[in-house]
């Protein structure tokens, strides 16, 4: 009797630990979910200009949690609600990389016209809170990449690379790493000490500063990227990995693909509201009820956002899907996107109308 009492309540008090087990995960899920979604707050760390327009962000949880999880070379998305605007969200890279991150690091250049990164100029200090998304993107390093990688940067797209060399120097899996950093002089250069320490540390990696107006550089760092500055540091086996302006972007891309690196070695970001260059045309735009005009911006998200229309949009280059829309009208896709995509929907990230155009968000 004793036996079968004892029996009866250790069953009940499993059943209630694997209930309260379940209950548990499921409000972790569920929570988890809502993060995605919905974001989550973080707090500035430490902030740093690094020159006149490149501004260094730590950013950490309020509540001193670890952070979630990312891979090499994805971005973070960040929201904002400056008083009496529209709610602003742009992604930047993640400029440092940890395998359990404690806290994320950004590198964002005050553009001119960049509302984000001007309310930010403005607002930055240490302990502002801001909303973000959870990483994502799909630029950033995989095990199945081969043994050499050339990394080539300009300006701030630095940023994913420096993640993609800590997570390198952290498990560098038997690779060999040259960093090709464009830019006018060494000044320009965020973490050039960095790289030129690293560069003497290890034997794998090499550091190719590629300077346009420095003569009082090294020899070897003076000239823009060329096909000979190529040759020298291309192999057979290599992965290349490019983040720059659209200038040095299709440049470099040009003389990688005169040197025969296969298209499916080729991996790259553009970044700035100019990476496609400007469109043609003028044409108008109705988003739902509101009456625009397309003036000849480089995409459909491009003249949304600089008309008030906060489109999500998390890669700018065709990758993430977040700008998809329901659209009528004739337009030319100015890059491809990365999937196949529902009849009558397109990436307004991606396209310029060649005529009116009536937008919708997908249901
Ligand atoms: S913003 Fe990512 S696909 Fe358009």
């Amino acid at each position: 009797m004793l036996l079968i009492a004892a029996t009866l309540i250790a069953l009940s008090l499993l059943g209630a630990i694997l209930l309260l087990g379940f209950s548990l995960h499921g409000v972790w899920l569920a929570w988890q979910g809502k993060r995605r979604r919905q974001g989550f707050a973080l707090r500035v760390r430490a902030c740093q200009w690094l020159s006149d327009d490149l501004l260094h962000l730590e950013l950490a949880s309020p509540w001193r949690l670890p952070l979630p999880r990312f891979a090499a070379g994805q971005f973070l998305t960040l929201l904002a609600q400056p008083e009496g605007e529209r709610p602003l969200r742009r992604c930047y890279s993640l400029a440092a990389w940890q395998a359990r991150p404690w806290h994320y690091q950004l590198c964002i250049k005050r553009e001119p016209d960049g509302r984000m990164s001007n309310w930010l100029a403005e607002q930055v200090r240490p302990g502002l809170r801001l909303q973000v998304l959870a990483p994502a993107g799909h630029f950033h390093l995989q095990d199945g990449h081969g043994p050499e990688l050339l990394l080539i940067a300009g300006g701030v797209g630095i940023t994913p690379m420096r993640a993609m060399l800590q997570a390198w120097a952290e498990r560098p899996l038997g690779r060999h790493v040259t960093l090709i950093y464009a830019g006018r002089d060494r000044a320009a250069l965020a973490y050039h000490q960095e790289f030129v320490e690293l560069a003497a540390q290890r034997a794998d990696f090499r550091y190719c500063p590629a300077l346009s107006r420095d003569p009082h550089a090294p020899p070897d760092w003076q000239g823009r990227l060329d096909a000979a500055r190529l040759a020298a540091v291309l192999t057979g086996d290599c992965d290349v990995f490019l983040c720059a302006g659209q200038a040095l972007l299709e440049h470099s891309l040009a003389l990688l693909r005169d040197a025969g690196v296969a298209e499916s070695r080729l991996h790259w970001e553009a970044f700035g509201a100019q990476a496609l260059g400007a469109g043609s045309g003028t044409f108008a735009l109705h988003w739902q009820d509101e009456a625009l005009q397309y003036t000849g911006q480089p995409s459909l998200l491009h003249a949304l956002h600089e008309q008030g229309v906060e489109l999500p949009a998390d890669c700018w280059g065709g990758h993430c899907g977040s700008c998809r829309v329901r659209c009528s009208g004739e337009v030319e896709w100015r890059q491809p996107p990365a999937g196949v995509l529902p009849a009558g929907q397109i990436l307004a990230c991606c396209c310029i109308p060649r005529a009116a155009v009536q937008l919708a968000p997908v249901d």
